[in-house]
């Protein structure tokens, strides 16, 4: 049974004053509950500031992205064993806005993965298809193309520290969701895949979350499929009493 994981990516959001004052508020709403995991992204430069405010709470910390050398002349970027200093327990890896906006391609993307392993951080791999790609037929090839080239080289149990986020590129910040069916399809098809490259119980132990247009009013209804373990969660984890909705589903 997969512990729910509830996800927040800030995106380029909140200042580092801002950060801290929701992961302090955030993390006396959740007080000692444990039975959904919870994990925030903020910007890189409040990490460390927001690590320092979750001290000794369950909720772990992510940064939403690294770049995959360990260090030298990459103006701008920050490598895993800076992220792992910083506080961080997880990285968003392959997120479409990266994919789309910044050019990362699934290549760059499986470095990416192997970087963040490497460093003993757990990776949260994002795939999901553009509505064009979707209404061309070719949803499953996309997504089987970005989980066999994005996984590249993993190990079963590489697999097994990494978390996989399906997010239909149609669906982020448009307030369109797909359909609680239209989700667990996917979800489906990339838990039979994993149980065709590493065997049906790692399959079966892989988180796999949502994301695109997640609410409170959406959750729990995500929540009843079966192969939908979480949670990625945008806009609607900038707010605390908000995100609190979305953990606390029923
Ligand atoms: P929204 O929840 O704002 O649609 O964003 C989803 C997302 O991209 C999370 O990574």
């Amino acid at each position: 049974m997969i512990r729910p994981v509830i996800a927040g990516n800030w995106k380029m959001n909140k200042t580092i004053a801002e950060a801290v004052d929701f992961a302090t508020r955030l993390r006396e709403a959740l007080g000692s509950r444990d039975d959904r995991e919870v994990i925030i992204a903020p910007p890189f430069t409040a990490l460390q500031a927001v690590a320092e405010a979750l001290r000794g709470s369950p909720i772990r910390l992510a940064a939403q992205n690294l770049h995959e050398a360990e260090k030298g002349a990459y103006t701008g970027e920050v490598s895993a064993a800076m992220l792992s200093e910083a506080g961080c327990a997880c990285v968003i890896v392959g997120h479409s806005e990266r994919r789309t906006l910044f050019g990362e391609g699934n290549e760059r993307i499986n470095r990416k993965l192997q970087a963040t392993l490497t460093e003993g951080l757990q990776p949260i791999f994002c795939v999901g298809e553009t509505l064009a790609e979707r209404e061309a037929g070719r949803m499953p090839a996309v997504i089987e193309g970005q989980l066999k080239e994005g996984l590249n080289h993993l190990t079963a149990d590489d697999i097994g520290e990494t978390v996989i986020a399906y997010e239909p590129v149609w669906a982020i910040g448009t307030g369109r969701t797909a359909s609680p069916g239209q989700a667990q399809e996917v979800h489906r098809l990339i838990r039979d895949w994993l149980g065709q490259q590493y065997g049906a119980g790692r399959a079966a132990e892989t988180a796999i979350l949502y994301g695109g247009s997640v609410t409170p009013k959406n959750i729990s209804e995500l929540m009843t499929q079966p192969d939908i373990n979480g949670a990625l969660v945008g806009g609607a984890s900038l707010d605390v009493a908000t995100f609190m909705e979305i953990i606390q589903y029923q």
